[in-house]
């Protein structure tokens, strides 16, 4: 592993390294001394800021843009594009290493693109991530309130509990693993320090099934081959696993016998399959379709359990989802008459908190998921939930103003008619879960020329190792 994604050199021992100084300072790329960048060419620089993906290096001659460095680290870069507006570059030797630089601990870290910020002490991350927190909250003009910690689990390695692998190897010798950004390479599914141990060990297990039937990986260039991907979930709590096949022939020959030799590996319970005969994309494919074990898989998390299908969205970081699920519970009052929870997915606030209100309306678009909603409230013998099958902006005209309104939208936060609506219903509380603090300062800014302002924020590390940050706010009217 480590020949074929080497490391960035190390050429001298760490010394304490001013963030700030730098050969010339921090001079943009923009305008006449960018251009004398030119491709091949090496220069050193300093890590100024770390990025979504990648740092900004501070060089004599203007801002690099490298990956697989750390905010400190004095770096030597060649130069890969000289852009009008950006330059990029590799870190081809690392002279003086960050204080905050650490051990990577996957082989393939820097090529596989999944855990850019690995490199840099976890402590540093979440400074960094609350630093860019409170910026969004001051963007949105709502820092009135309390801004706690970062809460997180563990160091943030063997927690990812759903992952999909692409197929690589051959015939007989069949490797599941992700593709290095933009390439066909594999890195192998083993080299992964942050998917949970349980669902590394079943990878494992599915390699050896599908050997013994001697499945080949799809090969793009070729056109040949059977196996695209491979969707590995492991359940939080009760450990179980369900795998879904991404295939481009159909129906899979020998598919229930393939099914079921991998029910004998240790968790998987449920194994599905989905039809892609699109070259270009791996997934999604057809809805899958079972092929041996159970339908869906049960999660439980803090004392409830809920029914999932391989398609409906669930938290994907197993480790620290307790957490999120205790920071929505302070977020919302001790009791709520109705509370409503939009962008509800498998009802994973709905259904922990039903308990608490007198009645609970999830919406969800997702058929699939409003389907393991109600088998989850049945699970857990509760009789107050309804659903709503729908877009969340679109479906509420004939709902009832909620007492108290949960929020979990996609990336993209939510659209403005749905902050005016809510906003009209005028609920005691507002809880709005987010995975992008771009979208939370916008939505902010609507909640706040609403009349609502931010009560509490709690920001929980879902996604260690990434820039990406969940939080919780809670908002009240005033
Ligand atoms: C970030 S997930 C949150 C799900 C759930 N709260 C959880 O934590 O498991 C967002 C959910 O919104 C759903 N969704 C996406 N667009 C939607 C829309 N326009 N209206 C309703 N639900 C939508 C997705 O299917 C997904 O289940």
């Amino acid at each position: 592993m480590s020949s074929v994604f080497c490391r960035i050199p190390v050429m001298a021992n760490r010394r304490k390294t001013s963030r700030h100084e730098g050969p010339g300072g921090f001079i943009s790329s923009c305008g006449a001394k960018a251009r004398a960048f030119s491709r091949g060419m090496e220069i050193d620089g300093v890590v100024v800021s770390a990025g979504k993906r990648e740092a900004a290096a501070s060089t004599a001659m203007g801002t690099v843009r490298v990956r697989g460095v750390v905010p400190g680290d004095r770096i030597r870069i060649r130069i890969s594009h000289a852009g009008v507006n950006e330059t990029w570059g590799k870190a081809v030797a690392i002279i003086e290493p960050s204080p905050e630089r650490v051990v990577e601990r996957c082989s393939a870290a820097g090529a596989c693109g999944g855990c850019p910020w690995q490199a840099w002490e976890l402590a540093a991350q979440r400074r960094e991530k609350a630093r860019r927190l409170m910026e969004a909250l001051s963007q949105a003009g709502t820092v009135h309130g309390t801004v706690e910690e970062i809460r997180g689990a563990g160091d943030g390695f063997g927690c990812r509990n759903k992952i999909l692998l692409a197929a690589g190897g051959s015939a007989g010798s069949l490797k599941l693993g992700l593709y290095v950004p933009r390439t066909h390479k594999l890195i192998p599914a083993e080299a992964c320090p942050v998917h949970a141990p349980a669902g590394a060990e079943a990878v494992r297990g599915i390699e050896r099934v599908l050997d013994g039937f001697r499945i080949a990986p799809w090969d793009e260039r070729r056109r040949t081959g059977t196996l695209r991907s491979a969707l590995v979930r492991v359940a939080p709590e009760t450990g179980r696993i369900g795998v879904v096949l991404m295939i481009r022939e159909w129906p899979l020959k020998a598919g229930p016998v393939i099914g079921r030799r991998m029910l004998g590996i240790p968790g998987v319970v449920s194994v599905h399959a989905s039809h892609n005969p699109d070259p270009g994309a791996a997934f999604p494919g057809t809805p899958p379709r079972l092929i041996a074990g159970t339908r869906r898989i049960e999660v439980r998390v803090r004392g409830t359990a809920w029914l999932l299908s391989p398609s409906t969205f669930f938290q994907t970081n197993g480790a620290a989802l307790p957490l999120l699920v205790d920071a929505v519970g302070m977020a919302l009052p001790e009791r709520v008459g109705v509370l409503a929870d939009l962008y509800a997915g498998a009802g994973l606030f709905a259904l922990s908190f039903a308990r608490r209100a007198e009645q609970v309306v999830a919406v969800e678009a997702d058929r699939e998921a409003v389907s393991d909603l109600r088998a989850s409230a049945d699970l857990n013998g509760l009789r107050n939930v309804r659903t709503i099958e729908g877009d969340a902006a679109a479906s509420l005209s004939g709902l009832h103003a909620p007492d108290a309104v949960v929020l979990d939208p996609p990336r993209a936060g939510i659209p403005a008619p749905l902050v005016k609506r809510i906003a009209e219903w005028r609920p005691s509380r507002i809880v709005y879960v987010s995975c992008s603090l771009d979208a939370l300062a916008r939505d902010l800014i609507r909640f706040r020329n609403a009349g609502f302002s931010v009560l509490r924020a709690m920001p929980v590390d879902m996604f260690p190792h990434t820039p990406h940050l969940e939080t919780v706010v809670s908002l009240v009217p005033g």
